[in-house]
């Protein structure tokens, strides 16, 4: 078995590692990553529909959740969707904004890994992949055996990601890293993930699958305003997984099919039409929809003949929509973990636990989670060089 000596091991070769990887060996650390996958940062290639959504140029600490809001305020300040871009722009990769800030890669992710690939290279990162971790453990120095031998050194970090996505490598080995070295982790769930309904209560909407609307969703004190999509178990479409990631076990979503619509506008409009109820919906939804939506109501005469009561009625079903998700589709469909590392037991400038000098987290795996839209891949960019740069 080889034995290495190197100034950091690093765990996780994906957005966060491959970043810190970079920053720290370009400051002169001798840096070895580690990653368990033959194959590179597979969740920057599949983001973004295969275009990463590498950042988000409205980004700001109220686009995350933690049990520690303020903490992610320090790396993203350091580190800024300007700073990546002016790394694509060095390479000569092009992006473009799609929509509320969303940026996105013109020549698909593949562009981002070779980059960050490429930055790892010139600066003398020894890169192993397909290495399985046996053991972490710390005396004076860390040791790390693995497949690909031992390696000893002053400095750890784990960037091995959340939970979602198994099938192509997610594992829970930072959690256990940390519970290992008494670093707590808070509660961990599916986040940005589609949510179920029970069989019953879906089986009237589970014929709209594939039909997409422009939804307010609220939960809580939540709301997002984006698509929504009707699938055969339940809902899923931006705004969905935007509010899944604060949605808890039980609590009701209120949802506004009809956003832009004074309900009062609609009254009126409802008394003066002659159109039956589902052509009058026809108006605002796709027929499928209408019918569906409309069922209740298809042996009532036109509109104008309905009482106010049931008017009413119809305009609560479209504007305030109660329904109580089961369930979410879990971490086989979700795009994050929410929870993870707690950040309490971390310091916010270096991502350097408390209490076990040498000792990093970074990324997905601590307990900063991103909402949809490139906040994820900021927030590891920004921890990788904040650790990057302590190192
Ligand atoms: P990441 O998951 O990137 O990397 C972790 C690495 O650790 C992996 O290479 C893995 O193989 C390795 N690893 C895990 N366990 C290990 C072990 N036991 N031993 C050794 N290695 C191990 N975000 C965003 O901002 N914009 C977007 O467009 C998208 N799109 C998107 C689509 C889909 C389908 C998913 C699932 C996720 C997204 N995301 C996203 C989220 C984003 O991909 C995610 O937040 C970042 O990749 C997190 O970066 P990390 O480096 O922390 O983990």
């Amino acid at each position: 078995m080889t034995i290495r000596d190197t100034d950091v091991v690093m765990i996780g070769a994906g957005a966060a590692g491959l970043m810190c990887a970079a920053t720290a060996a370009r400051r002169g650390r001798k840096v070895v990553l580690l990653d368990h996958s033959y194959k590179l940062a597979e969740k920057i290639r599949i983001s973004g529909g295969g275009r990463c959504n590498f950042t988000n140029l409205q980004v700001k600490p109220e686009n995350y959740l933690s049990a520690n809001p303020h903490f992610c305020r320090s790396a993203l300040a350091r580190f800024t969707p300007q700073h990546f871009m002016a790394m694509l722009d060095a390479y000569g990769i092009r992006y473009h904004e799609k929509k509320l800030g969303q940026m996105f890669c013109d020549e698909g992710s593949e562009a981002i890994i070779r980059m960050l690939h490429a930055e790892c290279e010139q600066y003398g990162v020894t890169l192993v992949q397909g290495c399985e971790i046996n053991d972490v453990s710390r005396s004076e120095r860390f040791v790390v055996r693995a497949s690909c031998g031992e390696i000893r050194s002053d400095a750890l970090v784990v960037a091995t990601g959340g939970l979602s996505i198994p099938k192509i490598g997610a594992t829970p080995f930072g959690y256990r890293i940390a519970q290992q070295f008494g670093v707590p982790v808070t509660k961990l769930k599916a986040g940005l993930v589609p949510l179920s309904f029970h069989p019953d209560e879906w089986s009237p909407y589970s014929a709209l699958s594939g039909v997409s609307l422009d939804a307010e969703v609220r939960c809580g004190k939540q709301c997002f305003r984006e698509n929504l999509l009707f699938t055969h178990r339940g809902l899923s479409g931006p705004s969905i997984l935007q509010i899944s990631s604060y949605w808890e076990q039980g609590q009701p979503l209120q949802i506004n099919l009809l956003p832009d619509h004074d309900a009062s506008d609609l009254l009126s409009a409802m008394r003066e039409s002659n159109k039956l109820p589902v052509n009058f919906l026809v108006q605002f939804f796709p027929r499928r929809f209408a019918e569906i939506f409309g069922a209740d109501w298809t042996q009532s005469p036109a509109m104008s003949q309905l009482p106010d009561k049931t008017l009413l009625s119809i305009i609560r079903r479209l504007q305030d929509w109660r329904i109580t998700p089961t369930g979410t589709l879990g971490y086989a469909k979700a795009e994050v973990t929410c929870g993870g590392v707690d950040t309490r037991a971390l310091s916010s400038k270096t991502m350097q636990a408390n209490e076990v000098p040498g000792l990093y987290f970074i990324g997905e795996v601590v307990d900063v989670t991103g909402q949809l839209g490139g906040y994820n891949f900021q927030w590891a960019w920004a921890s990788g060089h904040a650790a990057g740069e302590a190192l």
